[in-house]
């Protein structure tokens, strides 16, 4: 059997990486992993058990064995997530759990424990694979590979337009100095760091509007899969 096909879309938060995966998936009607989530429920999860964030072995364990499912409600919908038959979509969106995400993230048995998880994600008749590492670790062969970038200004304008609209109160000089933090944690970290792959298209969205981007990734994905070319 032909391998399933991936595309990998990497980058830091605020760069639209989130919403292009949903269009990409939603036009191709390819399956989508949204990587984010699987670090965030792990955060949340490990907060509701009163686990320490320096005990590895714990939050290893726990990322293993999550009982997990996700489901896609479309364009433009959150992936809903349930954890132990509970409705955790909006918990795991907050900052601070971004944020928590970020520090277990970091410590490498857990990003093991995952692996296999977000391997799984790839079924017929592909995947969209949203995350930080999707194209330099968990989908190394991946057909193609974006990588968005935009800058930091810009990013925390687009994320705080983005929890206001959510109903969730924000204060944009906190959130900027917040994801200053994350990203430099994210870029820094030992394992998996958030580094473009080599062979990944690098597309500054800074001065490009949503619309735009995906009219680029379209165009690339129909030079790269020419029997999706007249689809896209
Ligand atoms: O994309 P997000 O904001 O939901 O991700 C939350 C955190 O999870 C992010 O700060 C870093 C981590 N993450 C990661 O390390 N690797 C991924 N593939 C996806 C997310």
């Amino acid at each position: 059997m032909s391998k399933v096909p991936v595309i990998t879309v990497d980058g830091p938060s605020g760069t639209g990486k989130g919403t292009i995966c949903g269009l990409l998936a939603e036009k191709l009607n390819w399956h989508l992993l949204d990587s984010g989530a699987l670090y965030r429920v792990v955060a949340l999860a490990a907060e509701q058990q009163s686990l320490s964030m320096d005990d590895e072995a714990a939050l290893a364990r726990l990322a293993a064995t999550l009982d997990l499912k996700f489901e896609n409600k479309g364009i433009g919908q959150d992936i809903v997530v349930i954890y132990e038959d509970k409705d955790i979509t909006q918990a795991i969106r907050t900052e601070k759990c971004g944020n928590a995400a970020s520090l277990v993230a970091a410590l490498a048995t857990v990003r093991e424990s995952l692996l296999n998880r977000q391997r799984e994600f790839r079924q017929l008749p592909g995947l969209i694979a949203d995350g930080r590492d999707m194209g330099t670790i968990v989908f190394p062969d991946a057909e193609l590979k974006v990588f968005l970038t935009a800058s930091p200004a810009e990013r925390a304008e687009r994320r705080y337009k983005q929890l206001i609209g959510k109903g969730i109160s924000v204060n944009l000089r906190d959130l900027s100095a917040d994801i200053a933090e994350r990203d430099k944690r994210d870029k820094e970290r030992l394992v998996s760091p958030l580094i473009p792959a080599e062979d990944a298209i690098v597309i500054d969205t800074t001065k490009s509007d949503i619309e735009a981007v995906n009219k680029q990734i379209l165009s690339l994905v129909g030079k790269r899969f020419t029997d999706l070319a007249t689809f896209v």
